[in-house]
């Protein structure tokens, strides 16, 4: 078996595939099936300061080559998930895990951030500035000037290990602007990408969703290319000391070991994740292993971004 050990801030993980935040993690006995899978770890669904209904329903659909959402993140809230990861750290006190988490208002980033700092958490924050489907909120991360302020904010209040989940960006200058920003703050991790936001998907003649007048999301093999140039050019442009999670598109072992060439530490799995359940991890690990093998690498930093380009 090929050395598939990844290391994030001080943090070791024994593999480097997890979920994607939103699948598999809603509650206690999601997460637990993950745990206990071939994934190195999970990371929650993305928790706010109360728990949330989310959008109405139909609000998520699978299709033949990914997935649209509109879950209008729907969790148990903050307080829920620090009591369900102090059980999974008291349980593995050597594993490390992920919370997400984000506001919905300005004001929420100080009271979320205070509560993590006081709770006995000692893992790695995942501040969500990338969800699309909040009906009437913008997708932070598009706003540079919002990011640099929550992050001047945040990192003022908590000092654990943090890192941020990106939308996908789709122009030079825009990877060059946030990346300046990012690198101005003390994060151990970028996640990049998000689901690409307010896609449409139609079934005969109807939105496949509700929420949005049908806009949601999209997840999955169609997303594939942005999250290699979302990692590939963050990896380049980013503080070397901040690593970089791909999540997008992955659905074999190919697909992650392209994501760790174009740069990634870890990878996640959303889509795949929903469509097949956690026995994905190790059927991914293994197909990841193969790969390795015909190729003669021994260990992932064998060929981590190194991406070729012809000349
Ligand atoms: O695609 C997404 N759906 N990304 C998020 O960040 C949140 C989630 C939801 O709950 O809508």
């Amino acid at each position: 078996m090929a050395d598939l050990t990844t290391t994030i801030g001080d943090f070791h993980f024994d593999n480097t595939v997890m979920n994607g935040a939103g699948v598999w993690c809603f509650d206690r006995d999601e997460l637990s099936a993950v745990d206990s899978s071939a994934a190195a770890t999970f990371v929650t669904k993305t928790a706010t300061l109360q728990a949330r209904q989310g959008n109405p329903e139909p609000r998520m659909a699978a299709t033949s080559l990914g997935s649209i959402n509109s879950m209008g993140l729907p969790n148990k809230g903050l307080d829920y998930y620090l009591g369900v990861l102090a059980e999974f750290e008291n349980t593995h006190p050597d594993k490390p895990y992920f919370l997400s988490t984000t506001g919905t208002d300005p004001d929420d980033f100080g009271r979320l951030f205070t509560k993590i700092a006081q709770s006995n958490f000692h893992g790695l924050v995942e501040l969500n500035l990338s969800c699309p489907n909040v009906v009437g909120k913008p997708q932070i991360a598009y706003d540079f000037g919002a990011v640099e302020r929550i992050l001047t904010q945040v990192t003022g209040i908590y000092h654990g290990a943090l890192g941020v989940k990106l939308p996908p960006y789709f122009d030079l200058v825009h990877f060059q602007e946030i990346a300046a920003v990012l690198n101005k703050f003390p994060l151990v991790f970028v996640n990049t990408i998000n689901s690409v936001g307010n896609g449409l998907v139609i079934k005969d003649e109807t939105a496949a969703i509700a929420p949005k007048g049908g806009l949601g999301g999209i997840g999955g093999g169609y997303i594939k290319p942005m999250a290699l140039a979302n990692v590939r050019t963050l990896r380049q442009l980013l503080n070397p000391s901040i690593r970089i999670i791909g999540t997008g598109g992955v659905q074999n072992g190919r697909d992650v070991f392209e994501l760790i060439l174009c740069g990634a530490d870890m990878v996640g799995v959303a889509t795949q994740l929903g469509k097949e359940g956690p026995k994905v991890f190790a059927r991914l690990t293994q197909e990841l292993n193969d790969l390795m093998d015909e190729k003669g690498y021994r260990r992932l930093s064998d060929f981590r971004g190194n991406l070729q380009v012809p000349e």
